[in-house]
């Protein structure tokens, strides 16, 4: 099957996890589009959604799903997104849309975070897919030379600037055996927003198309 006959499955399959009156939690990208169209099916049966990018919101008001204020609902049941890699431990490389930052107050925020990918996705090793890392732009040469040093190649995502005013470098040459620790010491580099690793918060469930992910 192709890739985009399985973003649409996995897109449906996390339905399933939509509860009667819930705030659901909303990712970014062309897998979360699928999401969101079926979630128009069922915008009577929720209240609505809290929302991880411009991007998504818009797309949830265009099909008549209420975006709401993370800070004005208590704790979310649910959290569907997608990634870009996905281990066989659940951690997860995000950013690729350059929305990683709200995706991970929006997952931090939820109960259960549901991935939903394609089988392109799987990786036994995160780094292939270069890891995204939101900075401060006053910071992206100092975060630069401090990635490098770690043995990463931090290239500047040039023209993208994220829904929160920031910059996006993508590091190549990693090959991330332990994302735990690695998401932990580059969140410590002043300047560094988000790292576009989830592993200290990882996906609960991942549904590979209509497949949850043995
Ligand atoms: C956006 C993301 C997306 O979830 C990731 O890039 C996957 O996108 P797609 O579903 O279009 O393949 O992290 O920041």
């Amino acid at each position: 099957m192709d890739h985009a006959s399985e973003k649409r499955q996995a897109g449906e399959a996390a339905i399933r996890y939509v509860e009667e009156d819930a705030i659901v939690g909303v990712g970014t990208g062309s897998t979360v589009a699928y999401f969101i169209d079926a979630l128009a099916d069922l915008r009577n049966r929720i209240q609505g959604a809290v929302s991880s990018s411009e991007q998504s919101s818009t797309l949830l008001r265009e099909r008549g799903i209420p975006v709401l204020d993370l800070n004005a609902v208590g704790p979310l049941t649910l959290y569907v997104d997608g990634a870009d890699e996905c281990d066989p431990s659940r951690h997860l490389i995000k950013g690729g849309g350059a929305a990683l930052t709200r995706e991970k107050i929006v997952a931090a925020a939820a109960t259960k975070f549901v991935c939903i990918i394609d089988s392109s996705k799987r990786v036994d090793v995160l780094g292939k897919f270069p890891l995204p890392v939101e900075v401060i732009p006053m910071a992206r040469s100092l975060v630069g030379r401090e990635i490098a040093r770690r043995g990463g190649q931090p290239v500047w995502r040039d023209g993208v600037v994220t829904d929160n005013g920031n910059w996006i470098l993508d590091v190549h040459g990693l090959r991330i055996t332990d994302p735990v620790a690695l998401e932990t010491e580059l969140n410590q580099l002043a300047g560094v927003v988000t790292v576009g690793l989830f592993a200290r918060r990882r996906a609960d469930v991942v549904l590979v198309g209509s497949q949850v992910m043995g």
